[in-house]
């Protein structure tokens, strides 16, 4: 079989790129230390209502202007349902699901995580914008999936 020349050049030229994807890849998570937002610790999802900090969903005040929300993702509602905190706030997410898996998309933010059973997922944004951001669950989770948002309102 005889491999065209351009056919040879394109091949080089996408392996040479898998090769320089991976290393930028390898790079940024081992030396930058850069990763998705995703599960710090485990939790039993059957016994939220008795384990903190699930066992009060909201927002609480932690620092000067820093505030962590502990949201409880069920089918079909986050809990809780509105998350309040003033312009600059640097908010970290404490999140987890009670039932099945569930998304957790801050609208206009890079705020997306799973809500995993089992699993405790926390991630930090700073809202420097007062408004209305919405948050809709991603993924989908039932029959009322299309109905599963919140509100985080920075005023
Ligand atoms: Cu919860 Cu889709």
């Amino acid at each position: 079989m005889r491999v065209h020349t351009y056919e040879k050049a394109f091949l080089i030229v996408g392996a040479a790129l898998l090769v320089v994807f991976m290393i930028a890849l390898t790079y940024t998570s081992v030396a930058m230390g850069i990763h998705l937002p995703g599960k710090v610790a485990m939790v039993d999802p059957a016994a939220l209502a008795t384990t903190p900090p699930f066992d009060q969903p909201g927002v609480r005040q932690t620092g000067d202007n820093t505030y962590e929300a502990v949201v409880v993702g069920q089918a079909w509602q986050f809990l809780p349902g509105e998350i309040r905190v003033p312009a600059g706030a640097e908010v970290t997410f404490i999140l987890t699901s009670r039932d099945v898996i569930h998304g957790f998309h801050v609208e206009r933010t890079r705020i997306n995580i799973m809500m995993i059973p089992g699993q405790i997922g926390k991630t930090t944004y700073t809202f420097k914008t007062p408004g209305e951001y919405l948050i809709i669950c991603h993924e989908y989770c039932g029959a009322g999936h299309h109905f599963m948002f919140g509100k985080v309102i920075v005023e």
